[in-house]
């Protein structure tokens, strides 16, 4: 089999690093790829926002399978344009990327199918969004309408924070992601990522996470992509992951399919859980990173048959193998991430890494250039173990982390501190 995984950061390795070890993948081109990612894959450049270029570049390839990776090519329907050519492809529809690409959607399915979640409004004039802040009160949360890498969510703490939130939206702040605004009931509780896998009727529970958002330690500081992530996350026992399928995700998923838009490929879930009773964060429509990279390194070559049958719509037939064990991925981001950052700078030691099965570093965004690798992005490596304990993996990882000569990268030293301690 011919695979296509479209994107190039740390989760697109991890996935091509699953994938490439199933003897069913003959070929693997990535696009666009990174440094990490061609050691084991061929990497191409190529629009991957565009429906029409990915098409045509698979035809000319003869890709049997495309699996897409981040979500900006689903929301511009580039699995839509791909499957009218004829492709196999494992990611949502545009119409079913909705459920990341606009929150309001999201709100609206969980009140049509009964999800438990914040309570919400929706504002599009900000006198009104104003005036709902000052009658509701603080803490209350402030979110951007649509896609803003991340980055379109205020937790206010105080009215006037909230307020400044509300001038910042609409004054063009976030651009077009924040012409619609979204005010939230706050949730306390303790968060975690829930991923499912779906073929647009049978759903497929494939693991749970915990991610690291803030860039400072203890959890302060601003948010960024994520700076380090476990699975098994500990707050997800199997009451809580029950309830989470029967309650939320079950309902969402048949709720899709009733509309004639059903959801195929990776739901992810983000939850609040508190006193064991969990609810709806947000949804994203692809896998998390650097979740991702903890989940791949705990599924291995399975990962590439599970994502197929959700395509090929025969997740009923499938289960997920698990072994009893932990993961761990450590980002190791560009100082001065997320804000401003130097790119270019040169990364030493990773070709003596001791890799294995229990032990990767996955790249984010690096690039090759004269025969060493330097950084390239904000977020660069991921340094990933899995062991029988969160322990070992935790360890392993920094193993990782330890073995490279990156004067101008740093990580947190505490990936996994609510659930081991300090
Ligand atoms: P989102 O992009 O919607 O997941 O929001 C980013 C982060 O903001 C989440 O990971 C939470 O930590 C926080 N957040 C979002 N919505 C709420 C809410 N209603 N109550 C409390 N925290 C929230
Ligand atoms: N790590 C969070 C995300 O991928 O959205």
């Amino acid at each position: 089999m011919n695979i296509l995984i479209l994107g190039g950061g740390g989760r697109e390795h991890a996935l091509a690093w699953a994938v490439a070890q199933n003897p069913k993948c003959d070929r693997l081109i990535v696009a666009p790829g990174n440094a990490g990612i061609a050691e084991i894959a061929d990497c191409a450049r190529l629009d991957i926002n565009d429906g029409g270029a990915v098409a045509e570049f698979a035809g000319e390839n003869g890709i049997d399978f495309v699996i897409v990776g981040p979500e900006a090519p689903l929301a511009a329907g580039v699995s839509d344009r791909l499957r009218e050519a004829g492709f196999l492809v494992f990611g949502p529809s545009r119409a079913a990327a909705a459920l990341e690409a606009s929150k309001a959607f999201t709100k609206e399915i969980c009140d049509a199918c009964g999800a438990p979640t914040a309570a919400w409004a929706r504002f599009t004039d900000p006198e009104a969004a104003r005036a709902h802040i000052r009658a509701e009160g603080a803490p209350i949360v402030v979110k951007a309408d649509g896609l803003a890498a991340g980055k379109g969510v205020i937790v206010a703490e105080t009215t006037e924070e909230a307020l400044a939130a509300i001038d910042e939206m609409f004054g063009g702040a976030f651009g077009d992601a924040g012409a619609e605004v979204v005010i939230e009931e706050f949730m306390g509780g303790e968060e975690a990522s829930f991923f499912v896998l779906s073929d647009g009727d049978t759903v497929l529970p494939l693991g749970t996470a915990q991610d690291h958002k803030r860039i400072g330690e203890g959890d302060t500081g601003p948010n960024t992509g994520g700076m380090g992530a476990y699975s098994p996350a500990p707050v997800m026992t199997d009451a809580v992951t029950a309830r989470a399928l029967d309650e939320i995700v079950r309902p969402t998923i048949d709720e899709m399919k009733r509309r004639g838009t059903p959801f195929q490929g990776v739901l992810f879930a983000g939850l609040m859980i508190e006193n064991g009773a969990p609810r709806l964060l947000e949804y994203n429509v692809r896998f998390g990173d650097p979740e991702c990279q903890a989940l791949m390194m705990r599924l291995g070559a399975q990962a590439l048959d599970l994502m197929q049958a959700a395509a090929e719509g025969r997740l009923s037939e499938m289960q997920v193998n698990w072994a009893d064990d932990h993961a761990m991925c450590v980002v190791m981001a560009a100082k001065g991430y997320p804000g401003g950052y130097a790119k270019g700078t040169g990364i030493g030691g990773l070709d003596a890494l001791p890799e294995d099965s229990h032990r990767m570093m996955f790249h984010a965004g690096t690039a090759e250039e004269g025969g060493r690798v330097v950084a390239a992005g904000g977020r660069v490596l991921g340094a990933t173990g899995r062991g029988a304990s969160l322990r070992a993996a935790r360890d392993a990882a920094y193993a990782l982390v330890d073995a490279v000569d990156w004067p101008d990268g740093v990580c947190r030293r505490d990936i996994g501190w609510r659930a081991l301690g300090k």
